[in-house]
């Protein structure tokens, strides 16, 4: 039995359909917080469970007669999510689990001023301390991220933000597919390479696409640190989250997810999706 956690989320759910395509739906088990939005799922043969990292006996229940356990990481940072990160790992092996895979970052790195990178590389630590297999699924940035910085920047006709550096933006469904293969197959022991799409682009290169494909103008107006923060703590955000992005911008600024890297086009066996096809799908309406 193959299990996902995380399966209500976009990459879990990614990750299921993908699988669903390569191993049959009864070898599939998913650990969500709220059966009941997966109950698509379960009219498919999956088996569907409550699974909370923050409640080790509901992960007990949901890994059951797991061979691999896939966690996706956490939707918090810092302790809290390394906490979570552990309950998982322990569920997994306590439930006989022969592999863990987990959805690292291809930025990942223990000094990093954007806190998720700390907490991928204590989590990966983790999981070489627990002497289990693994396969740690070092994912490239999710493109969509662009998405939040370009719709306001679409209204005001200007992208206000730090300075930032280039980034190797990856689509959410190129790394569920992936993350599904190497299930499939399991190809990859340890950290795998950089899971990235081809090019990489910072935020004013972003920018000009979204201009391109909407036909309206994006002007990239860099502020500094100190005048963003207080932008967006008058704008009510709690001030962690004010931290965690001015901590994207010092990391992006310093290349930490400047890396392209071919392993994620040839672990799929054709091109990565652009970042213009991510932008082309979230910014312009169907139809
Ligand atoms: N590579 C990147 O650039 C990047 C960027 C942002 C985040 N991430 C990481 O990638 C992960 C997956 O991304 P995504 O886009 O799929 O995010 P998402 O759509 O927000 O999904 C996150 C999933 O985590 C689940 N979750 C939250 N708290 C949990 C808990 N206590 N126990 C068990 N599951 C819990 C959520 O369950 P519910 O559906 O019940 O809420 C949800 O299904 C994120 O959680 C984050 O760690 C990576």
């Amino acid at each position: 039995m193959i299990v996902i956690t995380g399966a209500n989320g976009t990459l879990g759910r990614g990750i299921v359909e993908q699988l669903l395509g390569r191993v049959p739906a009864e070898q599939i088990a998913v650990s969500v917080r709220d059966p009941e939005q997966a109950r698509e799922l379960a009219v498919q043969g999956v088996r569907v469970r409550r699974g909370d990292f923050t409640d080790p006996a509901s992960l007990a229940h949901a890994f059951e007669g797991a061979s691999q356990v896939l966690i996706v990481s956490a939707a918090t940072t810092g302790g809290a999510a390394i906490t979570q990160h552990r309950t998982a790992i322990e569920a997994a092996e306590a439930a006989g689990a022969h592999r863990i895979l987990y959805t690292s970052h291809m930025g990942v790195n223990p000094s990093s001023p954007f806190p998720p990178m700390v907490d991928h590389a204590a989590t990966e630590a983790l999981l070489r301390e627990s002497g289990m297999a693994f396969t740690s699924l070092r994912n490239g940035f999710y493109a969509s991220t662009t998405l939040w910085l370009l719709t306001e920047a679409l209204k005001t006709g200007e992208l206000t933000a730090p300075q930032d550096g280039p980034v190797s933006w990856t689509a959410h469904a190129d790394l569920a597919e992936a993350a599904a293969i190497t299930l499939a197959e399991e190809s990859f022991d340890g950290p795998t390479p950089a899971l990235t799409a081809g090019a990489a682009l910072d935020l004013a290169g972003a920018a000009e696409l979204a201009a391109e494909l909407t036909g309206r103008t994006i002007r990239r107006v860099v502020v500094p640190d100190e005048q963003y923060r207080a932008s967006l703590l008058a704008q009510g955000l709690p001030e962690a989250r004010v931290e965690l992005t001015l901590g994207l911008f010092a990391a992006s600024r310093q290349g930490e997810f400047a890396h392209v890297d071919p392993a994620l086009a040839h672990l799929l066996g054709r091109p990565t999706t652009p970042l213009r096809e991510v932008l082309k799908a979230g910014l312009i309406p169907a139809g």
